[in-house]
């Protein structure tokens, strides 16, 4: 039983109708509905040259926030085609099922009362679990748009650590863009799981894009906490055996990482490029500024 408003079908077919028909146009550009740490929506413009002119079916292993599915979506270039997202953040996959299939509960649930961007509030749904999957979706929205930054980062034990943010006013429910999503996700496959499961449909031709946790560049910079379990040098090196066999089945494949003398060296019998991102560039990340990234290519 959900503590907040409860969820009532009628309410939310009204939220459908109040939408002005331009608006309605929007549904079909999506975008990212979280702000998610490493996305990678500033580099798009970047990677651009680098996306292969023609592909059978997309597949996203490392989908995080999706900055590079939906803009592929939105630029109409997977139209027509099968979809598969993986991630292997529980939460987070958990509210991408949801705006998949229980859309109208999270629009008419999230916008209550309960979720207001206040302090006491936020520290009060930031130490709730609940079960409910569509209040999960809600408390991880939520704590995405009032918490410090966006960003999403747990503990050792797999709890939300982020302070509030302070925001004067942020949009806590963007029904539009969470209907656009939800129209977008119908037929996409989505997989809670290991990098690893891509192998089970990707087929020639297809193209797949890889955006793992980085290899830190110094020893201080290691945040890869998206889920209490770290992807480490291992990690690393089962990914670069994913491209080889990706390669072997003739699929397109790109990969984001770190500029780093580890990865150049696993990569090294596949192109390398470097784009310039802007990110944070000391281990507090209170400063700012270009680093080289890597983009990893077999084609
Ligand atoms: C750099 S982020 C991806 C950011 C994304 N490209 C964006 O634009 O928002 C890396 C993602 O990999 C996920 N991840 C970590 N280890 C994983 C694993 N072993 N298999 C699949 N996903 C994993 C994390 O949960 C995180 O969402």
């Amino acid at each position: 039983m959900r503590t907040g408003l409860t969820v009532d079908r009628n309410t939310s077919v009204n939220v459908y109708e109040n939408i002005s028909k331009s608006k309605r146009s929007l549904f079909n550009k999506p975008e990212p509905f979280l702000k998610w740490a490493g996305g990678k929506r500033q580099l798009l413009d970047k990677f651009e040259k680098y996306f292969p002119k023609k592909f059978n079916n997309y597949l996203e292993p490392f989908l995080g926030g999706g900055a590079v599915f939906f803009h592929l979506f939105s630029t109409g270039r997977l139209f027509g085609k099968k979809i598969t997202l993986i991630d292997s953040n529980l939460d987070l996959m958990n509210c991408y099922r949801v705006i998949k299939n229980e859309i109208d509960s999270l629009i008419t649930y999230l916008p209550n009362g309960k979720h207001r961007n206040d302090e006491n509030i936020f520290y009060r749904i930031r130490e709730e679990n609940p079960n409910d999957p569509v209040e999960k979706a809600a408390r991880m929205i939520y704590l995405n748009k009032t918490c410090y930054n966006g960003l999403y980062r747990v503990n050792r034990n797999g709890r939300f650590n982020v302070p509030f943010g302070n925001y004067k006013n942020p949009l806590i429910c963007d029904t539009e863009n969470l209907i656009a999503v939800s129209n977008v996700l119908q037929n996409v496959r989505l997989i809670k799981g290991d990098f690893t499961e891509c192998l089970k449909y990707a087929c020639s031709g297809d193209f797949l894009y890889f955006d793992p946790p980085y290899q830190p560049i110094s020893k201080t910079a290691s945040f890869t906490g998206y889920t209490s379990n770290c992807f480490n040098e291992k990690s690393q090196e089962r990914l670069a055996e994913v491209l080889k066999e990706l390669d072997r089945r003739q699929c397109k494949v790109m990969i984001s990482n770190s500029d780093d003398s580890f990865i150049k060296k696993l990569y090294k019998d596949f192109n390398i490029e470097i784009v310039k991102a802007r990110r944070a560039i000391n281990c507090k990340g209170s400063k700012r500024g270009e680093i080289n990234e890597l983009v990893i290519l077999n084609y």
